[in-house]
C-alpha cells in the first residue's frame, strides 16, 4: 500500500524542533498596563486574575520587572478620576496617561510605549466619540481625538494606538501629529474592531462601559469578513503604519485575510475575555495554562500577526526566561 509518513518528521524533538515553523519570541509582545490616579496603588482586576491597576507611584517597581523580562514594548492605558461630556480629561498635559508617559520614558528610555488613543475611559456616556442627543458624533471626535494623540506624543509616546473606531481617526491623527512635529510617530491603528463580547473584563477594568447604547454603530458585526478588508484599505490610504485586529482568537480568519491582503505589520490584540477565560479555566484546574497560552500565543504568529498585544506577554517572558515552556 502507497502512502506517505507524515510521521517520520516528528520522531524526535530534535528534528521536531528543526521543522517548527512558527514561534513565539518575547519581542513579539505589546502588554498593557492600567494606571490610576491615588496613590500606594497595586489592586488585582478581579476578572483579570494577574493583571493590576496601578497608581503611578508604583508603576516603576512593575516596568523595572518587565525589562527585567525582556520584554521591549507596553501600552499604557489610563483610567482617570475626571469624566464629562466630550472625555476633556483625554487630552490634558497632565492626564493620567500622559504622565505615565513621561514618566516611564524617563525612567526606561529604551522601553517602547504605546498610548491607547480613545476616548471611552474619559467620557461620562463611555461611549469612544463625542455624543450628541444621544448619537455619536463622527467628525467632531476626530478634533478630540486628534488633540487626544498629540498630547500623548508630547508626554512621549513612542506609538499611538487609536482604537475608537470612527470614520477618518487615522488621518485626523496622522494630520494632527504632523502638524505639532510629530512626523516620526507611527500609528498603530485598531483597523479592524469588531463589536466584542470578549470585552467584558477590560470595560470593568477602565470602567467604559457605555451608558446606553452599545458600540455597533463604529464597532464592526462579527459576521463580518469583507468588511474588515475595507476598514483596513482606507485606514492604509490614511496613512496607517500597524493594522492591529481585535479580538484575536475568535478573529484568526480575519488576521489571517489582513495579512494576506495588505503588507502592512499586523497586530492582534488577545483581549481581556480571552485572558479571563483561559486563566478560569486554569485556576480551576481545567486546563494546563502553560500549554494553552503557548498554543493560543503561536496560532496568532501562525495567522500571519507580527506583534501580540497580550495580558499573558508577563508569565509567558517569565516562562521562556525559566525554561518552563
Ligand atoms: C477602548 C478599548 C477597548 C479595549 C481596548 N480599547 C474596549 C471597548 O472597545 O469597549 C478592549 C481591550 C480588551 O478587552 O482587552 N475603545
Amino acid at each position: 500500500m502507497q502512502f506517505h509518513r507524515h510521521r517520520r518528521l516528528r520522531r524526535n524533538q530534535a528534528i521536531r524542533s528543526m521543522l517548527k515553523e512558527n514561534h513565539v519570541h518575547v519581542e513579539d509582545f505589546i502588554y498593557p498596563i492600567f494606571v490610576v490616579e491615588g496613590e500606594n496603588k497595586k489592586e488585582e482586576i478581579a476578572s483579570m486574575p494577574g493583571v493590576y491597576h496601578f497608581s503611578l507611584d508604583r508603576l516603576n517597581e512593575e516596568v523595572d520587572e518587565l525589562v527585567s523580562l525582556g520584554i521591549v514594548s507596553i501600552m499604557i492605558f489610563g483610567v482617570p478620576h475626571d469624566k464629562d461630556e466630550c472625555g476633556s480629561s483625554a487630552d490634558d498635559a497632565h492626564g493620567i496617561v500622559q504622565k505615565a508617559i513621561s514618566q516611564v520614558k524617563e525612567n526606561f528610555p529604551s522601553l517602547y510605549v504605546m498610548a491607547d488613543t480613545c476616548l471611552c475611559q474619559y467620557t461620562s456616556h463611555g461611549h469612544c466619540g463625542v455624543v450628541e442627543d444621544g448619537e455619536i458624533i463622527n467628525d467632531a471626535s476626530l478634533e478630540r481625538l486628534a488633540a487626544t494623540a498629540v498630547s500623548q506624543a508630547k508626554a512621549g509616546a513612542d506609538m499611538i494606538a487609536p482604537s475608537n473606531m470612527m470614520d477618518g481617526f487615522v488621518a485626523a491623527i496622522r494630520k494632527g501629529l504632523d502638524e505639532a512635529g510629530f512626523e516620526d510617530v507611527p500609528i498603530l491603528s485598531y483597523a479592524v474592531k469588531y463589536a466584542s463580547g470578549f470585552y467584558g473584563p477590560f470595560r470593568d477594568a477602565v470602567h467604559s462601559t457605555p451608558q446606553f447604547g452599545d458600540r455597533r454603530t463604529y464597532q464592526m458585526d462579527p459576521a463580518n469578513a469583507r468588511e474588515a478588508l475595507r476598514e483596513a484599505a482606507s485606514d492604509i490610504a490614511e496613512g496607517a503604519d500597524l493594522l492591529m485586529v481585535k479580538p484575536g482568537l475568535a478573529y484568526l480568519d480575519i488576521i489571517h485575510r489582513v495579512y494576506q491582503e495588505f503588507n502592512l505589520p499586523v497586530v492582534a490584540y488577545n483581549v481581556s475575555g480571552e485572558y479571563a477565560m483561559v486563566k478560569a479555566a486554569a485556576i480551576n484546574g481545567w486546563i494546563d495554562e502553560k500549554k494553552v497560552v503557548l498554543e493560543t500565543l503561536t496560532s496568532f504568529k501562525r495567522a500571519g500577526a507580527e506583534l501580540i498585544l497580550t495580558y499573558h506577554a508577563k508569565d509567558f517572558a517569565k516562562w521562556l526566561k525559566e525554561g518552563s515552556i
